[in-house]
């Protein structure tokens, strides 16, 4: 189940990048709650989806913990046999003096932490960078994913997604997302909402929301609404069983 802000273009997408309210989550069992940015290579259908996405997640099953994780995950297969989370197989290699490595638990003081994230292939050597800092002044590298583990993502992407996506097993009611609530005053954010070009520069979108649609897969638990000033709101109450 999942609450995003959609970008999808025919011309070419070097990155993305934007900032992230992090949360808490309790009642997290066999489930999983996620708030995630993805840069994707479309295919000509889902089974070649290529994605680069990073996080924040809470997911027991995962961690063994009902902690919020900062998580990466990739496939070149639409999340069928290739790829994984974290660093749990070859694909993502992270660099030295990184601010963080995929996996590390977040301390979310009840909402007060923020994070960016920048995605985007680095004209030089053309792999897929991932840069994480706790304020969008102070991003450091992480690792990378190289291009040679994508196809459909080898040259540029063509699509971009923010918000949330949530998991519950066929029976059992889906979670919260976000902070909980309902888009809103009180919802989760991400803001600074920017595509990124081939130097690492981020660029806005301009007309703002432009070409941004939302995508939602069960409205009686989630939501996602653009508002002003490169922002959108995300997230809702959960409780819809598959
Ligand atoms: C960084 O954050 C400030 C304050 O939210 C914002 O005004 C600025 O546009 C942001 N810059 C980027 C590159 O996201």
């Amino acid at each position: 189940q999942y609450a995003l802000i959609e970008y999808l273009t025919d011309s070419v997408l070097f990155g993305a990048m934007s900032t992230f309210d992090v949360y808490g989550m309790k009642n997290v069992n066999n489930q999983i709650s996620s708030s995630h940015m993805c840069v994707v290579g479309r295919g000509k259908d889902f089974s070649s989806h290529n994605a680069a996405i990073a996080g924040w997640t809470v997911s027991p099953s995962e961690y063994g913990d009902s902690k919020t994780h900062f998580f990466t995950r990739w496939t070149v297969d639409g999340y069928k046999s290739t790829g994984c989370y974290d660093l749990k197989c070859d694909g993502f290699v992270p660099v030295q003096n990184a601010p963080t490595t995929p996996g590390d638990t977040l301390d979310h003081k009840n909402g007060k932490l923020k994070i960016t994230i920048k995605i985007f292939k680095k004209k030089d050597d053309g792999d897929w960078w991932l840069y994480f800092g706790y304020d969008n002044q102070s991003l450091r590298a992480v690792g990378f994913w190289p291009k040679s583990i994508f196809n459909n993502m080898a040259d540029h992407a063509n699509l971009v997604e923010w918000g949330g996506y949530t998991f519950s097993n066929s029976g059992s009611a889906s979670p919260a997302m976000g902070s909980g609530h309902w888009p809103g005053i009180h919802s989760a954010v991400v803001r600074d909402v920017r595509f990124v070009d081939d130097t690492g520069r981020g660029y806005k979108i301009d007309p703002w929301p432009g070409g941004l649609f939302a995508s939602i897969s069960h409205k009686k638990c989630y939501g996602a609404v653009l508002s002003v000033d490169e922002m959108f709101y995300y997230g809702g109450p959960g409780g819809c069983t598959m």
